[in-house]
């Protein structure tokens, strides 16, 4: 079954137009395995011929270097298009690569050109449970419908999946998390009586060249095992999970690995047992290695039962104070996975500068394609400019965080919904992590112009579509928690402005206003000693309330009120301003969108309209609630004397 079979799926980046300039040609595929054979099917499916004489040949070099195990060369010359790949993989990755092209691949000459990922691995994390979960629905934090793999607890017929992994394999995604990192009675048995439904979701990834991760409870042994202990430094733990990993991999053979959120937000970890976390990760880690997986441990460990009124303990610094001293100390196939802040996927956040701490440990960084804090899929917000932001950081020296990271990992925003994300325009959200995953220097705008291309196809008002999506993230941003601040979100669901939600809270994510001025004085002067966490220049720049970023000020120091910015206006009315101009911008982007009326889907069309309807009123919700909010406090007036309630 194709994407195009699926009755009443959007076909996103993947529709018949987008394989036009491959449809009616020659193509020959040299190669064997089931890589190969994926990608014969997907040029007769094109259109093509299979043929000896062709005029784009897909070939193995033989060799294993220097493309690798999933990079291609392409070139053109004397009327023939050819790829080449070490691997089977390359010529995959090659095969979408020529979609993309389109005609320009069979268009004159062309130097050959290299195509090697950045990044070994390319991750999309699932948090989907088996079944409805009574806070947070089928998928936490997901705002496109329910679970893609199961349904009220059972498996779905996979056909669907089997679409998925084609739209993923096509931004060059290769490995996919299925359940959530919060593990639940239920999911705890895929590791074990389960596994054949993790087997069944493998068979659909596998021949798109994407493998299967598993995130599994840390208390496993005790749970699903009967031991008394899940100890990691107990030999029968130890035994236990060797076994159950040798039956996993006897179930999937290409099984990529375990996924652990330990010690984090209520879920059990090794410090129940006195261990450090290196002994937790390398617990895993030696029962995945002789099979060539990993684990992936997430550094997301931090006290959620804090006091708000202990102003000692830090969120932001957690993560570091947890793992930095434990450099050196992790298995080669673990993993440290480190969300790109130090708080938690905040529309605006420094670096985390774990990323930087950790030379002798292999560090993924974790991004939120799903858009918990950034409008939740009703909000159109597209986030390529954030990441482009977040990889091009020079973090330590000239490295930047693409330079420090091994791999990138990222929620992802997708389930049953017939547009695959809820809001058709976070579709371009999916497919910019796919993409700047592979090669992080790309431009976040030429990325979006290629889903337009692919996925709305090349006469719909570009223009328009840039005016809705180019600053959308910065436009967020403007109507919401100002300069860095974070969290004033309603608490549980994150949706919404409450500027006080979180403030008396066990959260550790507090913003300090009061009548004279607002932010977190997390200096190492006299506040909580963050900035004395990040190498230099940043420990200086990040310390020092005049070199400091106006976007991030308020993540980083206490001002006044009537502090001025570098961009000369004081804090109070900046925040006025751009929150004024914030929700004018999204009723501007309400306007373009009509401009599409009549040259996309009519349901598609609707939409977003409706999604747009909705970000207006509630931008104009953020909007009121933090003037307002402000100008209680401070009893500052508007400069501009527009109303505040
Ligand atoms: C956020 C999110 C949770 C999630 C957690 C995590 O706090 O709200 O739903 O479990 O991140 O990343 O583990």
């Amino acid at each position: 079954m194709s994407t195009d079979e699926l009755a009443g799926v959007h076909p996103a980046w993947l529709p018949p137009r987008a394989f036009r300039a491959i449809a009616a040609r020659r193509v020959a595929v040299h190669g064997t395995g089931p890589l190969a054979d994926t990608v014969r099917e997907e040029a007769v499916r094109a259109g093509a011929t299979l043929a000896e004489d062709a005029e784009l040949v897909f070939k193995l070099t033989g060799d294993r270097a220097p493309l690798g195990d999933e990079g291609f060369a392409i070139s053109r010359a004397g009327g023939v298009t050819l790829v080449l790949a070490d691997a089977p993989a390359g010529l995959l990755h090659g095969f979408f690569h020529v979609v993309r092209l389109g005609e320009a691949a069979f268009t004159g000459e062309r130097p050959v050109e290299r195509h090697v990922p950045a990044m070994r691995r390319r991750m999309l994390d699932h948090w989907d449970n088996l079944d409805v979960h009574p806070v947070m629905g089928q998928v936490e934090r997901g705002y496109s419908g329910g679970s893609i793999f199961w349904e009220a607890g059972a498996q779905r017929d996979l056909a669907r999946v089997r679409a998925y992994a084609r739209l993923l394999a096509a931004t060059g995604i290769n490995a996919v998390a299925i359940n959530n990192v919060n593990v639940h009675r239920a999911e705890a048995h895929l590791l074990t009586d389960r596994v054949g439904e993790v087997a069944a979701v493998a068979a659909a990834f596998r021949p798109y060249g994407i493998r299967v991760h598993l995130s599994v409870s840390f208390a496993s042994p005790v749970v699903l095992g009967g031991l008394p202990t899940a100890d990691p430094l107990d030999p029968a733990v130890r035994a236990w999970w060797a076994e159950t990993t040798w039956r996993v991999y006897e179930a999937i053979p290409d099984f990529g690995g375990y996924v652990v959120k330990a010690d984090s937000e209520g879920q059990p970890g090794p410090f129940g047992y006195g261990r450090s976390h290196a002994d937790g990760a390398n617990l895993l880690a030696e029962a995945l290695e002789p099979f060539g997986g990993v684990v992936h441990w997430r550094a997301f460990v931090y006290n959620h039962r804090q006091d708000w009124r202990d102003r000692s303990t830090d969120r932001a610094r957690a993560a570091y104070d947890h793992f930095a001293p434990l450099d050196g100390q992790f298995r080669d196939n673990a993993i440290l996975q480190v969300k790109y802040g130090p708080i938690d996927f905040q529309t605006r956040e420094p670096i985390s500068p774990v990323i930087a701490a950790m030379p002798a440990t292999n560090v993924a960084v974790e991004l939120q394609v799903t858009q918990e804090y950034t409008g939740q899929q009703r909000h159109a917000c597209y986030l390529g400019p954030m990441w482009s932001e977040v990889l091009r950081f020079p973090l330590a020296g000239h490295v930047t965080v693409a330079g420090l990271a091994e791999e990138l990992v990222a929620v992802s925003n997708v389930g049953d919904d017939p547009y695959w994300t809820g809001h058709p325009l976070a579709q371009a959200n999916l497919y910019a992590f796919g993409r700047l995953a592979w090669e992080p220097s790309l431009d976040p705008l030429s990325i979006l112009d290629e889903w337009v291309d692919l996925t709305l196809g090349p006469d719909v008002d570009r223009e328009a579509l840039h005016g809705i999506l180019d600053d959308s993230w910065r436009t967020y941003e403007s109507y919401t928690a100002p300069l860095g601040v974070g969290f004033m979100v309603r608490p549980g669901h994150h949706y919404g402005p409450d500027v006080d939600g979180y403030e008396y809270t066990p959260w550790g994510t507090y913003h300090f206003a009061d009548r004279d001025g607002v932010g977190v004085d997390r200096t190492r002067a006299t506040g909580t000693g963050f900035t004395g966490q990040y190498p230099k220049p940043w420990s200086d720049v990040y310390e020092s309330v005049e070199r400091c970023p106006d976007e991030l000020l308020l993540f980083f120091h206490h001002v006044p009120y009537g502090h001025v910015l570098h961009n000369g206006a004081t804090v109070i009315q900046h925040i006025y301003d751009t929150h004024f101009a914030g929700a004018e911008r999204v009723e501007e982007m309400r306007r373009l969108w009509d401009r599409l009326d009549g040259q996309v889907d009519p349901a598609l069309f609707e939409r977003v309209r409706e999604r747009l309807d909705e970000q207006v009123r509630s931008a104009a919700e953020w909007r009121d609630q933090i003037n307002t909010y402000f100008h209680r406090k401070s009893g500052v007036p508007d400069a501009k004397g527009r109303r505040i309630y």
